[in-house]
């Protein structure tokens, strides 16, 4: 099964992260070979009030594509009218979260909370479709809890809907982001519908994304943590999936220039202080398996300009030529 607006097999995602997949983070993921990216969940009440942080997430670049914006809210015109708005700014889709475990989101209703009750969330889902001309795609956990896993039916309900995809986040809201992901259920919910199915939870190397298209017959794989700070993932998982081969880690000279790509681009989009300190949640990623990468890392903590961060690294390849 292909999406609408992606003629392709084997779709390799950027899953939408809060205060990660910005702009800057989501072109990499482009650059590097990921085939879809989501923006940062992006409240549906913050959208239609004009709040100034909702309305930053929502822009995107000429090389932001393509792209899924995705909302949250619990409030169904709500959630209607952000749909409309987001639709504006160009995207290829519009994704609904339904899988946010945040006490804040999913205790209110919204997010994973509507796990909890599928009939609104069936509503939510059909109105959306019915109000906006783009393809709708729905991001969803297996269940609230481990008692009350209901992925089945919330996809088949997604899929009447007029839902043209879901991504299955393979695990329940209570079991956060910590045991294991449960792949056995992606594979159920490729059988029950037939809109394509991404498959999301726990894939971290080539060999990950390759058993998870080969265990589950999922149509897109879509990755989270193990993107950050390391975009060459898509490109060796797409070597990987076409060669059976798995190319080399990238070199220290293009992990670095990478990661200074990042630090400027970030910079031009937000202030240069936000940058520098934004990119410490990156930094395990861009220097994972380097010799003395947790010094490193510890000496990029103190950095507030990117000058700073320039010395650090240029004193680092010093030392580890
Ligand atoms: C810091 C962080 C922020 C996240 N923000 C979102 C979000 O805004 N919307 C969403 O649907 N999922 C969000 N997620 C969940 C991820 O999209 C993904 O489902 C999860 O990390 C599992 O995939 P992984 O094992 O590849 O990381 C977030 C996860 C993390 C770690």
């Amino acid at each position: 099964m292909r999406l609408p607006f992606l003629d392709r097999d084997h779709i390799l995602a950027l899953a939408p992260m809060d205060d990660i997949t910005d702009g800057t983070a989501r072109r990499l993921a482009h650059r590097f070979g990921a085939d879809l990216v989501y923006t940062e969940f992006i409240s549906a009440e913050g959208l239609i009030r004009d709040a100034a942080k909702s309305l930053r997430k929502l822009h995107l670049a000429r090389d932001d594509h393509p792209v899924a914006i995705q909302v949250f809210g619990s409030h169904i015109p709500s959630v209607v009218e952000a749909a409309r708005v987001a639709e504006q700014t160009g995207p290829e889709c519009i994704d609904l979260n339904f899988g946010c475990p945040a006490r804040k989101v999913a205790g209110r209703g919204s997010g994973a909370g509507l796990l909890r009750t599928p009939e609104k969330l069936e509503q939510m889902a059909r109105a959306v479709v019915a109000a906006v001309a783009l393809p709708v795609t729905a991001k969803v956990r297996l269940g609230w809890d481990e008692q009350s896993i209901n992925v089945l039916d919330v996809c088949r309900r997604l899929e009447q809907s007029g839902i043209v995809a879901v991504a299955v986040h393979a695990r329940t809201r209570s079991q956060s982001y910590s045991t294991p992901a449960e792949w056995d259920w992606i594979a159920r919910v490729k059988q029950a519908i037939s809109i394509p199915v991404i498959g999301n939870g726990d894939v971290r190397e080539p060999q990950d994304a390759e058993r998870m298209f080969r265990q589950t017959g999922c149509d897109g794989v879509m990755i989270g943590r193990a993107a950050l700070g390391n975009p060459w993932l898509f490109r060796r998982i797409r070597h990987y999936l076409e060669t059976g081969n798995l190319p080399p880690c990238p070199s220290l000279q293009e992990r670095i220039a990478v990661l200074l790509d990042h630090l400027n681009d970030a910079a031009a989009e937000k202030t240069e202080l936000r940058a520098v300190l934004e990119m410490r949640k990156t930094y395990s990623g861009y220097l994972k398996g380097l010799p003395g990468a947790a010094r490193l890392r510890a000496s990029l903590m103190k950095p507030l300009t990117i000058r700073q961060v320039v010395d650090t690294l240029g004193a680092y390849q010093q030392t580890a030529c």
